[in-house]
């Protein structure tokens, strides 16, 4: 399975900015990389970079969007005007969405349903808070957004899982490898129950949390990782790149 390193730039950016780092990039696939690379730019900068990233290996992403596809929801982006102008990917569920939105599992999976049908693949993002690792409520937690966060119609093919320890974003802090193998394997496993579970093995589960290019390695050779969500470090281009390079 070929990795899939994705870029959260979060609320960063300015159109000079994407345009530099999303140059960058493209210059470097394009002497050819093992990794897919989806850039999930703030909202406002989706077409400055789906102009500058070409045709080759790099793929637009969104953050968010919303579970209808069209209406009254001012500030909101509906999925099938994201897919209209290029996207392939939108991140969705993500904690610092749940935390600031208050979404719930039933608000995320209603936006994973809604990508799925605009034809976009959600990356469905998990995660236990440091609280419930303390109470150790890991494994709950997991469980239940996987089962809750996850339409009926999510395959292996059309879905992409992030686990991402809250307490490792933008952190420094990373879990350590064998925590993120245990966490990917009770992912895919809970995953395989599901409607769409069958074929479980070929899901695509990346981990997320304070990945840089100097522990990238160890991470993404990890058992049941088949990638990475990057924050803070996809916003450096030559830390990025050592992310993607790292890729077995
Ligand atoms: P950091 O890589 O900055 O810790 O962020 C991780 C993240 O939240 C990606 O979605």
């Amino acid at each position: 399975m070929t990795h899939l390193i994705a870029g959260n730039w979060k609320m960063n950016g300015s159109p000079a900015s994407a345009k530099t780092l999303t140059s960058g990039l493209a210059a470097k696939v394009s002497a050819g990389v093992k990794a897919e690379i989806v850039l999930c730019p703030p909202a406002p900068l989706l077409a400055e970079v789906a102009a500058t990233m070409g045709s080759g290996a790099l793929t637009l992403g969104a953050q968010d969007c919303h579970a209808n596809e069209k209406g009254a929801h001012t500030g909101d982006i509906s999925a099938v005007l994201l897919k209209e102008i290029g996207c392939k990917f939108v991140i969705v569920g993500h904690s610092e969405r749940r935390a600031d939105h208050g979404e719930t599992d039933a608000v995320v999976k209603a936006k994973a349903a809604a990508a799925l049908m605009a034809g976009l693949t959600p990356i469905v993002c998990v995660g236990e808070t440091e609280q419930q690792r303390e109470r150790g409520e890991t494994g709950a937690v997991i469980t239940r957004q996987v089962q809750s966060s996850l339409p009926e119609n999510a395959t292996a093919a059309n879905t992409v899982v992030a686990y991402e320890p809250v307490w490792a974003i933008g952190t420094g802090k990373t879990a350590t490898t064998a925590d993120i193998a245990a966490v990917h394997f009770q992912i895919r496993e809970v995953f395989s129950a599901l409607p769409g579970g069958a074929g479980a093995g070929a899901l695509r589960i990346l981990y997320g949390g304070s990945v840089k290019g100097s522990n990238a390695q160890a991470i993404l050779a990890t058992a049941g990782v088949n990638g990475a969500l990057v924050g803070g470090a996809s916003l450096d281009l030559d830390d990025f790149w050592r992310i993607i390079e790292a890729c077995p």
